[in-house]
């Protein structure tokens, strides 16, 4: 049956007295769905949270909670503090100064792309982006806040709680709308416009020397086929250059200390001596500009980076297999684990990890502060 709409009610509708839906604003619809912005080549089968789907309103709101210093004990730090746009959202120190000066043990992560991971932190230890998104905010040596503070002070906001009602149909802010808005703006951050990323899509070619890196990381070595390879994509893996296409970050120890030294790593999330040392592969996108390196920020440069693979590795229970055995020469009897790569090799891995450097990603004004 047809429902006839009276002619009055029409005009009514004209007149923007009660919203009549049809047209195309409709104040009382829902936020608005949006999608994110990623290349067919990226795995497509990544899932949003059911209780969690992107929405215009949720990602602004979430881009401001980003940049929201109120977040902080202090009213001095927000997220953006350590996670830098112009830095791919990490924030070029070893280690990170929260409020007060306070200072963590452990590097800022960059992030790009996370839509496609499911562990976060080195040590893995939050399983979803709404679940970390709120854990800097009571980290003392963060942004040191009682989440039910950062709460009421949004609560009290002049604005804060009409956009969590856009966004979420509910002006009573929670933790949970917090960490969910966060995560939202948080997925939309994808780096794909790098000249890896131009060169996947035909559009240029590399340079010999990046075209050398480029096969070099890509490939285990062999020699007894003669193949030569930098090993790094075993870990670092596919067009993200790290978690594999299933969404699943990867976790290893990739030679930083002997036995006695090793850190916990993501034993201390599993409590299994067999993960002691093992850290979050990350991603290496926009690497040439996330230094300094490793979860504690040990290494300045990427030519440090790859003196550790080729000739620094240190020998302990969990060394992952996959660097143990990688090596461009025959063994040679001796018990150290060397990768055997020439001066040329390395620096061409490195000129290859430049072309993951993506402009338009440290300058798109969608994910810079909105306050400023
Ligand atoms: C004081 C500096 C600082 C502040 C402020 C900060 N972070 Fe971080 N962030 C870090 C550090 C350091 C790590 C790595 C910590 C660890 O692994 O224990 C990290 C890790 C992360 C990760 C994990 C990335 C990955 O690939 O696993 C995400 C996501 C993140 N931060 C988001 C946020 C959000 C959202 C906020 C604001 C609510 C925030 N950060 C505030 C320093 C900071
Ligand atoms: C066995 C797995 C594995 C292999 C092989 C491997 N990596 Fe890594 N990589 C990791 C892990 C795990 C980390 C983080 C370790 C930590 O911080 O404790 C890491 C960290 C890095 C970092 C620092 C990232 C950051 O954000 O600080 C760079 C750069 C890097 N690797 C490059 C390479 C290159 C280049 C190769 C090949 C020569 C390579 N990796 C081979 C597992 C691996």
């Amino acid at each position: 049956m047809r429902i006839q709409i009276p002619a009055w009610l029409g005009l009514i509708c004209m007149n923007g007295l009660i919203s009549c839906g049809t047209k195309d604003e409709n104040p009382i619809a829902g936020p608005t769905p949006t999608s994110l912005d990623a290349p067919d080549y990226f795995p497509n089968n990544i899932a949003m949270p059911a209780d969690n789907p992107l929405t215009e309103q949720g990602v602004q709101l979430g881009r401001m909670l980003f940049y929201e210093k109120k977040l902080s004990t202090d009213g001095t730090i927000s997220c953006g503090s350590c996670h830098q746009q112009q830095k791919a959202f990490s924030d070029g120190k070893q280690f990170s100064f929260g409020v007060n000066n306070s200072v963590g043990d452990m590097n800022a992560m960059s992030l790009s792309n996370l839509h496609w991971q499911n562990k976060f932190f080195w040590n893995g230890r939050a399983g979803s982006l709404e679940i970390q998104a709120i854990q800097p905010i009571q980290d003392p040596r963060e942004m040191n806040l009682p989440i039910e503070e950062a709460v009421s002070r949004l609560q009290a906001d002049s604005q804060y709680p009409s956009l969590f009602k856009n966004a979420y149909g509910t002006e009573e802010i929670t933790p949970e709308l917090i960490g969910k808005a966060l995560a939202q703006f948080e997925r939309t951050l994808i780096s794909a416009n790098s000249k890896f990323d131009a060169w996947i899509r035909n559009e240029v070619v590399l340079t010999p020397e990046e075209q050398l890196g480029l096969e070099l990381f890509f490939t285990h070595p062999d020699p007894k086929l003669q193949l030569r390879g930098g090993n790094c994509s075993d870990c670092h893996l596919g067009f993200l250059t790290a978690g594999a296409p299933n969404g699943i970050a990867g976790f290893h120890n990739n030679g930083l200390e002997s036995e006695e030294n090793l850190a916990s790593g993501l034993m201390e999330v599993t409590g299994n001596p067999f993960d002691k040392g093992k850290f979050k592969a990350p991603g290496l996108r926009n690497i040439a500009l996330t230094f300094p390196y490793m979860h504690d920020g040990r290494f300045a440069t990427l030519e440090e980076v790859l003196d550790h693979y080729n000739d620094h590795i240190q020998n302990s229970g969990t060394l992952d297999v996959l660097i143990l055995e990688a090596s461009n020469e025959l063994p040679d009897g001796s018990n150290t684990v060397k990768l055997h790569l020439s001066e040329d090799e390395k620096k061409a891995i490195i000129a290859f990890l430049h072309t993951l450097t993506d402009q338009q990603f440290i300058t798109n004004s969608k994910f810079s502060d909105p306050f400023k």
